[in-house]
C-alpha cells in the first residue's frame, strides 16, 4: 500500500476508486454538476498537503504569539526602573520595541545623567518555524558555527562621560567557559573564586582592584546564588565582544553589558531591577570619580591592550609577507610560461642572453677578486 493510500484511509475513502476520472465519457461528464465532476477527482494527495500547511501556519501563529508575550513580558518586568531612570523609555514616543523577526527583537532608552543609551536586545528560540528550530538544536551539536538556539536579553549600557578603561565582570558558573570564548574581552581577564560574592558567580577581571571598587553593596544585594540561574553576566568593559582583526578594532568602547535570561519569576525581576539600579549607581560614582583606579592598576590594563595590538601587528606582517611570497611566485612562473611559448629560435637567443650574462658576472668576480 503507498502512503497516499494510507493516509488516504486514514481520511476515511477506499483506495480502490469504482472509476477514475478519464474512463468518464464526454457525454457523462457533462451531464454531471460541477460538485459531481469534482468527487471524480482523487483530491487525497492535495488535503494532505493543505492539511500540513496549515498546521504549520497555525504553529507559526503560536510560536509567534508566544514569542512576542516573552518580549513584552520582560520589558514589562523592567519597565518601571528604566521609567524611573529614563527620559524616554522605548524606541520611540509610542513604540516599546522593534520587531525585527519572530526571533529578534530590540528595545531602547535615553535621557539621563551620565549615561547616553541604553540598548537592549532579545534573541529568542526561532519557535515560530519548528523545522529550523529542530535543525539548529541538533546542527549545534556538532558544530559551533551554529549556535544552541536559547532565549537571551543583552542589555548593554552607555556612559556618556571617559573614564579609565578596564573589563572587570561577574560571571555565572553555569556557561562560563562559553561566555569566555564567546566574548573576546573576557578572554582577556583572569577568572577568580571568592568568598564575597555567591559561590554560583565567579569573577572575571583585569586586577583585584577593579573588582573589589565595581562590587558595591547595592549590588551585592542583587545577587544570591539563585541569580545565577537567569544572570549569565555582566561586566564593565571597553573592549570588543568580537576579537579585532585591524589596529581600529581596539579603540575603547566604554560600556556596561548586562547578559540574561528571560527571568521566570517576579523575585527574579526584582533582582534584575536592583542590579541595573546598582549598576547605573556605579555609573554615576565613576562620574563623580568617587570610584577611581591606582596607577599601577591602570598600567597593567594598558600593557594587555598594547601586548593584543602587538599580537595583531604581528599577524597583519605575517599576512603581507605571505602575500608578497606569492606575489613574487606567480611572477617567476608567469616568466616561465613566456619563454616556455617562444618560437625555438627566440629561446636560443633569450638563452645566449642568459650565458653572456653569466659570463660577464663571472669576469666581474675574478676582477674584483684580482
Ligand atoms: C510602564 O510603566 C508605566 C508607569 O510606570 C506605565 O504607564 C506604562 O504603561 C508601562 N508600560 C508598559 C509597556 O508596561
Ligand atoms: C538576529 O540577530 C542576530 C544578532 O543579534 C543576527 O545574527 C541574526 O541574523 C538576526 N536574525 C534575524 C532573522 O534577523
Ligand atoms: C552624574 O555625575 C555627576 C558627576 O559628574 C554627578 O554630580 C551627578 O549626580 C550624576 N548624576 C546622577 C543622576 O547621579
Amino acid at each position: 500500500m503507498s502512503l497516499v493510500n494510507i493516509i488516504g484511509n486514514l481520511f476515511g475513502s477506499t483506495p480502490n476508486q469504482p472509476k477514475a476520472y478519464a474512463q468518464y465519457g464526454l457525454d457523462e461528464l457533462n451531464s454531471m454538476t460541477f460538485f459531481e465532476r469534482a468527487k471524480l477527482q482523487d483530491w487525497r494527495l492535495e488535503l494532505v498537503t493543505l492539511g500540513f500547511t496549515g498546521v504549520f501556519v497555525i504553529l507559526f501563529f503560536i510560536g509567534d504569539f508566544y514569542n512576542k508575550s516573552l518580549v513584552t513580558g520582560f520589558l514589562n518586568g523592567i519597565n518601571d526602573t528604566l521609567k524611573q531612570n529614563f527620559y524616554q523609555v522605548g524606541v520611540s514616543k509610542d513604540e516599546l520595541y522593534i520587531k525585527d523577526s519572530s526571533e529578534n527583537y530590540s528595545s531602547y532608552a535615553t535621557g539621563r545623567d551620565n549615561i547616553s543609551r541604553v540598548n537592549i536586545d532579545i534573541k529568542l528560540r526561532p519557535r515560530h518555524n519548528i523545522f529550523v528550530w529542530f535543525l539548529e538544536g541538533v546542527i549545534s551539536f556538532f558544530t559551533e558555527a551554529v549556535k544552541k538556539p536559547i532565549d537571551k536579553v543583552d542589555i548593554v549600557i552607555y556612559p556618556s562621560f571617559a573614564y579609565d578603561n578596564f573589563i572587570s565582570a561577574i560571571v555565572s558558573k553555569l556557561g562560563m567557559n562559553d561566555y569566555r570564548k564567546f566574548n573576546y574581552f573576557l578572554s582577556l581577564t583572569k577568572t577568580s573564586d571568592s568568598a564575597k560574592i555567591p559561590e554560583s558567580f565567579v569573577f572575571m577581571s583585569e586586577g583585584n582592584e577593579f573588582q573589589e571598587k565595581i562590587l558595591t553593596e547595592k549590588l551585592l544585594s542583587s545577587l544570591d546564588i539563585q541569580a545565577a540561574n537567569f544572570i549569565r553576566y555582566f561586566a564593565f568593559t571597553d573592549q570588543s565582544t568580537e576579537r579585532p582583526e585591524s589596529i581600529e578594532g581596539f579603540a575603547p568602547l566604554r560600556r556596561v553589558v548586562v547578559s540574561l535570561q528571560i527571568p521566570s519569576s517576579k523575585k527574579d525581576y526584582e533582582q534584575v531591577c536592583k542590579l541595573l539600579e546598582s549598576i547605573f549607581d556605579i555609573i554615576d560614582k565613576l562620574a563623580s570619580k568617587e570610584i577611581s583606579f591606582k596607577p599601577e592598576s591602570l598600567k597593567k590594563v594598558l600593557k594587555t591592550r598594547e601586548n593584543e595590538i602587538e599580537k595583531v601587528q604581528k599577524a597583519m606582517e605575517l599576512e603581507k609577507q605571505e602575500i608578497e611570497a606569492e606575489e613574487k611566485a606567480k611572477l617567476k612562473r608567469e616568466e616561465r610560461d613566456r619563454i616556455r611559448n617562444l618560437s625555438p629560435a627566440e629561446q636560443a637567443k633569450l638563452e645566449k642572453k642568459e650565458q653572456e650574462r653569466k659570463q660577464k658576472k663571472l669576469q666581474k668576480k675574478q676582477r674584483v677578486r684580482m
